[in-house]
């Protein structure tokens, strides 16, 4: 099945029929980002799919964000193109292993990222994405301690951002981001030094790209630690800070260290810049799961249907509902 003019017409004439409404993740392929109703990061796809008003959500992103879009809407029939986009974070900590650590630390506050299991968010007492991570943490009485989750990096970025002490984070990592190394970062913003940087806290380069700033080797105003959605709003502001005040002539590159379908996004909402992957190999293979055929049999076939167990995410409710209202 290619991604032709004939293939998006289909897709929207059966997702008009079936009263659904298309979600994608910013890493998706461009084809199925060109043909979703709403492109964005988790914080703005889990408020989307909160709200929509149609009976039918096919979320074309991986498993644990289908899920979460089921416990906000448990009425509602959630789909996903291929079940078996799972997730490498999400999979870094089961319910048992939380229910182990819990225990060490009793009268901790548990925050989870939204990039875990259904079964992990009913252990959980607030959710969190990338985009307000910090405000979530933030929002927690300083005197409580904190069990922060899966994410070793974005943890860290937290823990710096918000200079709390009382955190304690688990060792999880992401295998895509984490394969985004410092040394790759160093090298091309040394060979760029003009460029911004655009860094996603699940990145182990995080770090190093603050180190280079600190050193000096790179201007400290280039350096964006930011969600996916941030992304597109910093863009936007480089492209009127580079091309709007007359720096024209200068290097009006941006180097991006995420996962690569963030560049389709990018390169739309700022087209005078000039994107460039730290690691263009950094492809999630679950996210890319989500194919033009998978899409299309998704709509024709009504499959693969998000169940959660309704118990379970009675639990999690909350924890999500709260993730929601954060950062608003
Ligand atoms: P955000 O879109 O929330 O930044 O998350 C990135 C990610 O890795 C999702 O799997
Ligand atoms: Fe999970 Fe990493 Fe893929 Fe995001 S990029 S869905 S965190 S494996």
């Amino acid at each position: 099945v290619e991604a032709t003019p004939e293939w998006a017409r289909e897709i929207k004439r059966l997702a008009r029929e079936r009263n659904a409404t298309i979600l994608a993740h910013n890493y998706q392929l461009p084809e199925i980002q060109d043909v979703a109703d709403h492109v964005g990061d988790s914080l703005a796809l889990s408020r989307i799919a909160a709200e929509a008003p149609e009976d039918t959500i096919v979320f074309c992103g991986v498993h644990f964000m289908a899920e979460t879009a089921k416990i906000l809407s448990p009425a509602k029939t959630v789909l996903i193109p291929d079940q078996r986009a799972g997730c490498s974070l999400a999979d870094s900590i089961t319910a048992a292993d939380l229910r182990a650590w819990k225990a060490e630390f009793p009268n901790a506050v548990v925050v989870s990222y939204v990039n875990t299991t259904a079964e992990v968010k009913a252990l959980t007492d607030i959710c969190c994405t990338s985009s307000n991570a910090v405000d979530v943490v933030a929002s927690i009485d300083p005197d409580r301690e904190v069990l922060f989750l899966p994410d070793q990096f974005l943890g860290a970025h937290v823990k710096r951002v918000t200079g709390r002490e009382n955190m304690h984070i688990w060792a999880g990592e992401c295998h895509v981001h984490a394969g985004i190394n410092g040394d790759e970062l160093t090298e091309q913003a040394r060979t760029h030094p003009d460029a911004d940087l655009f860094v996603h806290p699940e990145c182990g380069c995080a770090t190093s790209a603050l180190y280079l700033a600190g050193e000096g080797a790179f201007p400290a105003d280039r350096v964006h630690i930011l969600s996916t959605g941030g992304m597109i709003d910093a863009a936007r502001d480089v492209q009127q800070r580079r091309l709007g005040n007359g720096e024209q002539g200068q290097s009006t590159q941006v180097l991006v260290a995420t996962e690569v379908g963030m560049l389709h996004q990018l390169r739309k909402a700022a087209p005078g810049i000039d994107f460039q992957a730290v690691n263009d190999r950094a492809s999630c293979k679950y996210m890319k799961m989500i194919t033009p055929a998978a899409l299309l049999r998704c709509l024709v076939e009504g499959r693969d249907e998000v169940h959660v167990d309704p118990e379970t995410a009675a639990r999690g409710r909350n924890s999500v509902q709260r993730m929601i209202e954060i950062g608003n």
